[in-house]
């Protein structure tokens, strides 16, 4: 399961450079695909925000009840997966207009794609270099066993690094395979 949790950040993290380039091209005043912004957002909202972030959930609920852990912890992993759906969902609203020509001004887009680059990272380094440490060198093989038993009802496929690329991803998939 860890393996598939930090597979996931590797993954988040190449939509995150495309993100900070299309970023970058806003800024220099260049035209960019919005659509290809979306299918990243559809991406997180569809797989990270179900899969990937339930999937911590679980280990994170199972270490903070029998592992000691201060509350700061546990409150900020609650927060940053609540904060972190409330604002993709919010940004796939925005480029849903945007995509239907509403006017929406460039600056206010810019900041808050900015802002949701920059809460994505965060939370991953938080991840990445304090909570799966900690949960590595604390949960025992049984544990793990436990968690699996748990989890197994809830497998999945990645539309989009997974082993077949569903069609919506296809270009997005094109993009990534650039960098
Ligand atoms: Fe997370
Ligand atoms: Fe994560």
């Amino acid at each position: 399961m860890i393996e598939t949790i930090q597979q996931d950040h590797r993954n988040i993290m190449q939509l995150l450079q495309v993100l900070d380039n299309k970023i970058s091209l806003l800024k220099e005043d260049k035209e960019i695909d919005y659509r290809l912004i979306k299918s990243i957002i559809s991406y997180l909202k569809d797989y990270a925000d179900k899969y990937h972030h339930p999937m911590e959930d679980l280990i994170y609920d199972y270490y903070l009840k029998y592992r000691v852990v201060t509350d700061q912890v546990a409150n900020r992993l609650a927060d940053d997966h609540h904060k972190l759906k409330v604002m993709t969902s919010e940004l796939d609203d925005l480029l849903g207009m945007i995509l239907l020509d509403a006017i929406i001004s460039k600056e206010l887009f810019i900041e808050k794609l900015e802002q949701f680059v920059s809460r994505q990272k965060l939370h991953l380094v938080y991840e990445e270099n304090e909570i799966l440490p900690a949960i590595k060198n604390s949960l025992t093989a049984h544990d793990w066993a436990h968690l699996n038993l748990q989890w197994k009802h809830k497998q999945y496929a990645d539309p989009l690094f997974g082993k077949s690329i569903s069609q919506e991803f296809e270009s997005l998939a094109e993009r990534i395979a650039q960098l």
